[in-house]
């Protein structure tokens, strides 16, 4: 199964992404993960796209696509995967209808007001990513990811300023992709403003599984 979960910023794409890898047996793409690892690494692409990501902007399509490219030519995603933040413009679609085929996209629907406050209150780990939230999904201990025992830290993008401005990228460059899917007949539109537990089941109810 190939899967896109498109959705705003901070609609819930990662934590239901862990989720889903669960119920489908294929791994998670997330390209946000992989520029911030990159930026951890201080490798030549995370020295690049820092500036670019702290300030809620989009990296390069050019770079982008890129990546995306040679790591679905792995061999672990033969069998399909969930891409998490990708195709996030039209030439990033357009690119990856030319390396792989799609499934399915799931659209996140939820309001601004949502999204403000998930961000507002997101914590993650800094070793395996893992999305916790400061009032709706805290660590057990305060500062300590409950998987891997790593640094539980806010986001450098999750400020303010860089929240807006990812929300008006978002609607600029990504929104149009849910009218290009849609065409398509790939999207299938998911309700992404419950908790966890109950957009599990919808996720499950858009894709035809049994809940
Ligand atoms: P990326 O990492 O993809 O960030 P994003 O799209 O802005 O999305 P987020 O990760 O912020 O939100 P999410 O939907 O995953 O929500 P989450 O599950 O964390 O990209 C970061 C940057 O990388 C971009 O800005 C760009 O610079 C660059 N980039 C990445 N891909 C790119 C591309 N294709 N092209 C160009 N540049 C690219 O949840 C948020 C919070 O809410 C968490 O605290 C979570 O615990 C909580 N929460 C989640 N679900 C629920 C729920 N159901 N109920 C209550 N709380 C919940
Ligand atoms: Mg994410």
């Amino acid at each position: 199964m190939k899967l896109i979960f498109l959705g705003p910023p901070g609609a819930g794409k990662g934590t239901l992404a862990v989720k889903a890898v669960e119920i489908l047996g294929v791994p998670q793409i997330s390209t946000g993960g992989i520029f911030r690892a990159a930026v951890a690494a201080q490798s030549p692409l995370g020295i690049k796209v820092k500036e670019i990501m702290d300030a809620g902007k989009l990296v390069d399509d050019e770079t982008t696509i890129a990546l995306v490219k040679e790591r679905l030519a792995m061999d672990d995603v033969q069998k399909g995967y969930i891409l998490d933040g990708f195709p996030r413009t039209i030439p990033q679609a357009q690119a990856l209808a030319g390396f792989s085929t799609v499934d399915k996209v799931i659209n996140f629907d939820i309001p601004d007001s949502g999204v403000l406050v998930r961000l507002g209150g997101r914590r993650v780990c800094r070793k395996c990513g893992f999305n916790f939230h400061a009032v709706f999904n805290k660590p057990k201990q305060e500062g300590i990811c409950d998987h891997c025992g790593g640094e539980v830290y806010i986001r450098d993008d999750d400020q303010a300023s860089a929240i807006q401005k990812r929300l008006e990228v978002y609607r600029a460059q990504t929104a149009p992709l849910i009218g290009y899917y849609r065409e398509k007949g790939l999207l299938l539109d998911m309700d992404a403003s419950p908790m966890i537990d109950e957009i599990v089941i919808n996720f499950k109810k858009v894709m035809g599984l049994a809940v």
